[in-house]
């Protein structure tokens, strides 16, 4: 019997990672962060002048990804070819160019199998886009966690300043908006809920009071 894979799927910013490390831990399952494979797709390109829409030398790249992954406090540490990248990877300009590479076929499918190696008992919690969808298409429950877009842009305008960094509320908004456009029309494995997904919107909800709900329903499956 394969380990249960709990998928979380939804926008940018609807507090995936967050909701994804507390369930994780509460349930001591492996955590699966697939959004800092594309990020760190695009950083590695940076790295050896490869260009974002080169998806000849993406898919070798994706393919190869030397990627180290420490779990810790705040989501651990992450390392790409040796060097700590965890801070660099997080910041909005990164998930704009993981945007890009991962619109490309081959880079996704590249990224495939490195993914589903992280199903390992007793469990995995996967968090992304295509979770539901694409990469495990099984999963014993789906969630497709979402929030208004005003909301999404004000826990990252509050998140980036806790970083100390800068951020203008209104600029994070039009990001947010335009990746959200990308990630939902793009060809390949789009951003929709699973046929089998469960929606919940957060943006009235707490931090604890998602993770409860998400533990409540996976108990209801169980
Ligand atoms: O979740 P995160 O913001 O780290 O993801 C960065 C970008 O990577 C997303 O905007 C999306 O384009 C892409 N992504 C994806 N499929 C996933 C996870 C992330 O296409 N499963």
């Amino acid at each position: 019997v394969e380990a249960p894979v709990l998928a979380i799927d939804g926008p940018g910013g609807a507090g995936k990672g967050t909701i994804s490390r507390l369930v994780a831990e509460r349930l001591g399952w492996h955590l699966l962060d697939s959004g800092a494979l594309y990020r760190l797709t695009a950083l590695a390109a940076a790295r050896h002048n490869i260009k974002l829409d080169n998806e000849d030398a993406l898919e070798p790249l994706a393919a190869n990804l030397d990627v180290v992954f420490v779990p810790g406090e705040e989501g651990g540490r992450v390392y790409l070819e040796s060097e700590d990248v965890s801070d660099i990877i997080r910041t909005e300009q990164a998930g704009d160019r993981a945007s890009l590479v991962a619109a490309l076929p081959r880079v996704r499918q590249a990224l495939l199998r490195r993914q589903r190696d992280f199903q390992k008992p007793p469990g995995l919690v996967a968090d992304g886009r295509d979770m539901g969808t694409v990469v495990f298409p099984d999963a014993e429950l789906k969630i497709f966690l979402t929030a208004s877009a005003e909301e999404r842009a004000k826990r990252r305008y509050l998140q980036l300043r806790e970083a100390g960094e800068d951020a203008s509320l209104s600029s994070l908004l039009k990001e947010i908006q335009a990746r959200d456009a990308r990630d939902m029309q793009r060809s390949v494995a789009p951003l929709i809920p699973a046929e089998d997904a469960i929606e919940l919107d957060t943006t009235h909800l707490t931090i604890p009071e998602v993770v409860d709900r998400v533990a409540a329903f996976l108990a209801q499956r169980g």
